[in-house]
């Protein structure tokens, strides 16, 4: 089989998940002055499901996640939030709309204990006669059941965060986003620069969000972390969704010739 003739597009009465999608894109085109980053793009994520998004370096994986976190907007084509049009023009728009993204330096503050980390920006205030002053012991007591939703295992919840691991920190970037409860959680390299334990701990969390019926998208260079968590795989090549694969529904080899362009090797 050769991708290009034979793309495996999704078959939505394909035995998958027939609810309303939670996110789908379609033919979503992006160019930044004459470069075409993502041309007329199909994606869809639905409840409960993990889908990972994979492509070379330059194919358009960050932009599809800009897109759909607010960051940019989409030249043509639509994007729509449980069946309805979505316009997703800040990213205070996409987080009102249910979506959230983990970005690659997951942006904690190194200083701070994982409670403010968790609510940084959010933090649950007192009412005017007290003047307000931080809830501390409102937000431990939701930063307890939030990591404790996920085993986020922590020694203290007092602890800057500097002092973590890389796994408990993509752990409290994770809970962080969790706290707005938002319907899909989109995860930009959440594996990179780990160890195998603490890689595994966070496919168990991607695991958890899927149980808890979230939508969830995956961007990874790691065909191990995708072959192990992903339920579908999109691969985008130079901006072009060039196929789409079941669990279970691809090899290796054939993944890796979907994102080069290149003919599988023959004696696979
Ligand atoms: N702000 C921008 N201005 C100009 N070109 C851009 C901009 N953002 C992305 N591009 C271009 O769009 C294309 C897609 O880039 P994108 O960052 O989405 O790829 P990617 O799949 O995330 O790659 P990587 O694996 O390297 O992170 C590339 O050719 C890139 O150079
Ligand atoms: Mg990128």
């Amino acid at each position: 089989m050769t991708v290009d003739s034979e793309p495996q597009l999704s078959d939505p009465s394909d035995g998958g998940p027939h609810s309303t999608p939670l996110l789908e894109l379609r033919k979503v085109s992006k160019h930044f002055g004459g470069v075409r980053a993502l041309h007329e793009v199909d994606l869809t994520v639905h409840p409960g499901e993990v889908v990972a998004l994979v492509g070379d370096n330059g194919a358009g994986k960050s932009t599809l996640v800009k897109l759909v976190s607010g960051v940019e907007r989409p030249d043509t084509g639509e994007i729509r939030v449980r069946g309805q049009h979505a316009r997703l023009d800040s990213p205070r728009a996409a987080a009102e709309a249910g979506i959230r993204t983990i970005f690659q330096d997951l942006s904690l503050c190194d200083n701070l204990d994982a409670v403010q980390n968790l609510f940084l920006g959010q933090e649950r205030h007192g009412p005017v006669w007290s003047g307000r002053r931080v809830r501390r012991h409102v937000m431990e007591e939701q930063a307890r059941r939030v990591l404790e939703s996920l085993s986020v295992k922590l020694r203290s919840l007092n602890t800057p965060v500097v002092a973590l691991s890389g796994g408990q920190r993509q752990g409290i970037a994770i809970c962080r986003a969790l706290i707005s409860d938002p319907a899909v959680v989109i995860l930009d390299e959440p594996t990179a620069a780990l160890g195998v334990s603490q890689r595994g701990e966070v496919l168990d969390l991607i695991g958890r969000l899927r149980e808890q019926g979230r939508g969830v998208v995956v961007i990874s260079h790691d065909m191990r972390d995708v072959r192990q968590i992903a339920d579908r795989v999109v691969v985008l090549r130079l901006g072009t969704r060039v196929a789409e694969y079941r669990r279970g529904g691809y090899t290796p080899s054939e993944l890796v010739s979907a994102m080069t362009g290149a003919h599988e090797p023959s004696d696979d």
